[in-house]
């Protein structure tokens, strides 16, 4: 494959950001007196934030209003925002800037395909934004993931086409996004992910684009 674009998901694969949404969901489970361990967040890993509170509920067999879901929404996002305050370039992951540098030099094409409605936020904490060529993110979707129309807008503003594209990702429903999508798919740092990914490293460092020349 000759790869021409990549395609990154932002949290657990460009920064460490995955541990601070799993303790503000945790928190709000904790709220809510509904069990909530590391293996239920595996289930939400990748989803839209509204989505993720749906399954959550749905593990306490809780219904929660229209108004009362929003109110915990709103709360998970400010513990979220408040535990990333200090967020800077030390809580990038590994091998994350030297990827996007080398592949700048080789002229790719580079996305950000997240689900998060805080991923512009968060690139510019990290310094990172201009990087990217093309960035869509949970304001840009109307059917988050794992409906593959975050990657295929990312592979629009690339004007690729999706099998040039390499999309990188922790989470299975951003993996299953991906492949939906026709993607080639490499899971980062989630070795649960070996066998539905066309490949699986544990983080960015390994991945060595003189291998897809
Ligand atoms: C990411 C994370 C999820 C998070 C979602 C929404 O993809 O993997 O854990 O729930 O984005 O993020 P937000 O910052 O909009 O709440
Ligand atoms: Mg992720």
């Amino acid at each position: 494959m000759k790869i021409k674009g990549l395609i990154f998901d932002l949290d657990g694969v460009i920064v460490s950001t995955e541990i601070n949404h799993f303790d503000a969901w945790s928190a709000i489970a904790e709220q809510l007196s509904i069990e909530f361990n590391e293996a239920d967040n595996e289930k939400i890993k990748g989803l839209s934030r509204s989505d993720s509170l749906d399954v959550i509920c749905d593990l306490g067999s809780i219904q929660l209003t229209y108004y009362e879901k929003l109110e915990y929404l709103e709360l998970k996002n400010k513990m979220y925002l408040d535990s990333i305050q200090s967020l800077n370039k030390d809580d990038l992951l590994p091998g994350v800037l030297h990827l996007l540098k080398q592949a700048k030099k080789k002229d790719l094409k580079l996305a950000l395909g997240s689900s998060s409605k805080n991923a512009k936020y968060i690139l510019q904490k990290l310094f990172i934004t201009d990087y990217f060529d093309v960035i869509i993110d949970g304001n840009d979707v109307e059917s988050p993931k794992p409906d593959p129309e975050v990657f295929l807008k990312g592979a629009e503003g690339m004007g690729l086409n999706v099998e040039d594209i390499v999309v990188f990702e922790d989470a299975e429903s951003g993996i299953l996004a991906a492949q939906t999508g026709g993607f080639y798919t490499v899971a980062v740092g989630n070795r649960k992910l070996k066998n539905c990914a066309d490949e699986c490293i544990d983080h960015l460092g390994e991945f060595l684009l003189k291998n897809y020349e």
